[in-house]
């Protein structure tokens, strides 16, 4: 069994021990699981190439760890309990047996289709026990999934499956959400359209909304599954054989390939999940993240199944059909442990008390957030409305690099602050550094967030692209890996995130990169340049604002083309990406060098009128035209 940490004291102490001799404790760890094949070395690593290698030469399969290490025990135990959209349509429920006879039965589908060990298998699903199995049966054949959000664009899509070159795409002919359909089938049928790779699309039946199957291309999911064996040997790997892609946006254009590998990644989410939450036997435990996301790959499917969990999946959202949707699914299922993010909080909090004080909830042990930073107000309401004042909240930092969490309170033990992650989990050393480079040491210090060691669950590269990866990670302090967030340590030692510092920003958790968004407004052809940055917003934690240059635009029409850039950032793409405000400006303010002053811009975009230095501007004038604009559009 994966040691769990009961009291401050034990966190401290096993902290300790991590740093101490950090190949003793998650070689310890690691022993808990099943391995076809010991490793001959914890760990073979340097920041430089970078290169990182955990349990080196150990051999396993990930789902042999989640199945067959728990079947006897949890063969009969639900391991997954999925809730639709519409109360009113019956759940599913899998226990590990039925979830394991699905996942061979797949993966029997997987292999008579020609796919191999080391093949990309991309999924477009939405949130459908059918995404579980899917991508579980690629873990099982050895594939490695790339799982694409279901609220991605046809061109998104296709630029993520033609980055991994997958040779076989999955996707429902429609996706539930609130009163919405969702057209699937369209969607991948255009995505194909422009794929280089994808050869065969496999189609579950969700919506039943009649869709065109083309022929030698496309195959129903139910067809396949049928008559296929229940059993299915699973495929050895090496630890560092590559477990999933998934695709998230950085500073630059183009999303990045992020790679996690099997050994490693399977520790580090077993272990975090069941300290960070305090997971005991039999609790049901609801994460309402979308599969689509790092967090429901580590924290719905992998961590909780390795840890034979009962892990909650919810196909809809929290306001369908009314706000009280997660609170009703809390006291039906008597869910123990309850992880969301910051948006879904600030969301329903706006909706009013009378909606989650109706529910006693006492079922209720541990509360989480994710993806964003959370402010004091939504942390408060979190805490007194949902928890009823006895619950602890974890606010688990981590991000898609990473893998796992990071830094986070354990649930009950770890004394908890509105708004800080607090501490670091064992094994993981975050030092802050200031633009110099410089370590800042002790308390009251604010910087940078690097990570100075590594931990099993980390990302190993891009895909094909390793020189990124070393530039965006390894480069701008070297020996470190650097999170792209700032952040500081209080007089506790406690850390709170701050929020990126670089072209990324963050809606609803959803992790944009600014370079993506002007990509998509400068296609217009009105458009001659754009800039794009974040601006404070009550629910969404940041929306997005851009500063368009469109010179012959036809004059008073401008709201037309605010909507028709709106659709092409939208179609081009997520609806996720959209802009909330569009600014027209005759041009953007710039340095000699000719690079866009976007500290400016930033400041502009939340009312605040003190620049700095702006006499490194070719155009200083500028800036006063765009303060009139903004004042103009937002009064
Ligand atoms: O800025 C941090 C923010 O989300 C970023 C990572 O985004 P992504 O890779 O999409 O993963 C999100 C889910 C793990 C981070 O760089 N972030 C994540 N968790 C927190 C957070 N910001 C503040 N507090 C958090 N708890």
């Amino acid at each position: 069994m994966i040691p769990k940490i009961s009291t401050l004291s034990g966190y401290l102490h096993e902290y300790q021990k991590s740093v101490a001799n950090p190949t003793g404790f998650w070689s310890n760890i690691a022993e808990t699981f099943y391995w076809r094949k010991p490793w001959v070395k914890t760990l073979d690593w340097n920041f430089d190439e970078p290169k990182i290698e955990w349990f080196k030469e150990g051999k396993l399969n990930i789902t042999e760890n989640i199945f067959e290490r728990h079947l006897f025990l949890r063969g009969n135990q639900p391991a997954i309990i999925w809730e639709p959209n519409d109360p009113e349509e019956p759940n599913r429920i899998f226990t590990y047996r039925q979830l394991y006879e699905e996942v061979n039965k797949f993966a029997h589908v997987l292999q008579s289709m020609g796919v191999k060990k080391g093949d990309r298998v991309a999924i477009y699903l939405p949130m459908i026990p059918e995404l579980a199995i899917a991508m579980l049966a690629c873990a099982r054949i050895g594939a490695i999934h790339s799982i694409v959000f279901a609220g991605f664009s046809a061109k998104a899509l296709a630029d993520r499956n033609n980055d991994a070159q997958a040779k076989i795409l999955i996707t429902a002919d429609g996706g539930y959400r609130g009163d919405k359909t969702i057209p699937l089938k369209e969607t991948a049928d255009a995505a194909l359209e422009m794929s280089t790779s994808v050869e065969k699309m496999i189609v579950v039946k969700r919506t039943g909304v009649p869709v065109n199957m083309k022929e030698n291309r496309d195959v129903w999911w139910h067809e396949m599954m049928t008559g296929k064996p229940v059993s299915f040997e699973p495929v050895t790997m090496d630890a560092e054989d590559p477990l999933f892609i998934l695709y998230t946006s950085g500073s630059t254009g183009k999303p990045k390939g992020v790679l996690h590998t099997t050994g490693g990644y399977m520790v580090y989410t077993a272990y975090t999940f069941k300290n960070v939450f305090q997971y005991r036997s039999n609790d049901v435990y609801f994460c309402a993240a979308d599969i689509g996301w790092i967090t429901g790959h580590s924290y719905i499917i992998y961590g909780p199944l390795l840890e034979g969990a009962i892990s909650l999946m919810f196909e809809g959202i929290p306001t369908y059909p009314a706000p009280d949707r997660y609170w009703q699914i809390i006291e039906k299922y008597k869910v123990n442990e309850f992880y969301t993010s910051p948006t879904a909080i600030r969301a329903l909090l706006a909706q009013g008390e009378e909606w989650v004080d109706k529910y006693e909830m006492p079922s209720l042990r541990v509360l989480g957030t994710v993806g964003e930073p959370i402010n004091e107000e939504a942390w408060h309401w979190y805490h007194d409305h949902v928890g009823k004042g006895r619950c602890p909240i974890v606010d688990t930092w981590w991000q898609t690099e990473t893998g796992g969490i990071m830094i986070s309170p354990l649930a009950g033990i770890v004394p908890t602050k509105p708004a800080y992650a607090t501490l670091p989990l064992p094994g993981v050393r975050p030092v802050i550094v200031n633009q110099e480079g410089e370590k800042l040491y002790g308390k009251n210090v604010e910087g940078n967030l690097c990570i100075e060691f590594p931990w099993p669950g980390m990302a190993r590269t891009l895909w094909g692209d390793h020189k990124r990866f070393k530039e965006a990670y390894f480069s701008t302090f070297p020996g470190l890996y650097f999170t792209g967030d700032g952040v500081k340590r209080d007089e506790d030692g406690y850390y709170r995130i701050l929020g990126r510092i670089d072209d990324v920003i963050n809606v609803s958790g959803h992790r944009l990169g600014t370079a993506e968004i002007e990509n998509a407004l400068n296609e217009h052809p009105l458009v001659a340049e754009s800039a794009v940055v974040g601006m404070p917003h009550d629910i969404k934690g940041q929306g997005i604002y851009a500063y368009v240059v469109a010179p012959e635009r036809p004059e008073g029409l401008e709201d037309e083309l605010r909507q028709s850039l709106i659709k092409g950032v939208s179609k081009l793409i997520s609806p996720i990406a959209k802009p909330d405000q569009i600014q027209f400006v005759d041009a953007l303010p710039k340095t000699r060098s000719g690079k866009i002053m976007r500290r400016i811009l930033r400041k502009i975009a939340t009312g605040s009128d003190d620049f700095g230095d702006t006499s490194t501007l070719t155009n200083p004038e500028i800036v006063d035209k765009i303060i009139k604009g903004y004042e103009k559009l937002n009064q």
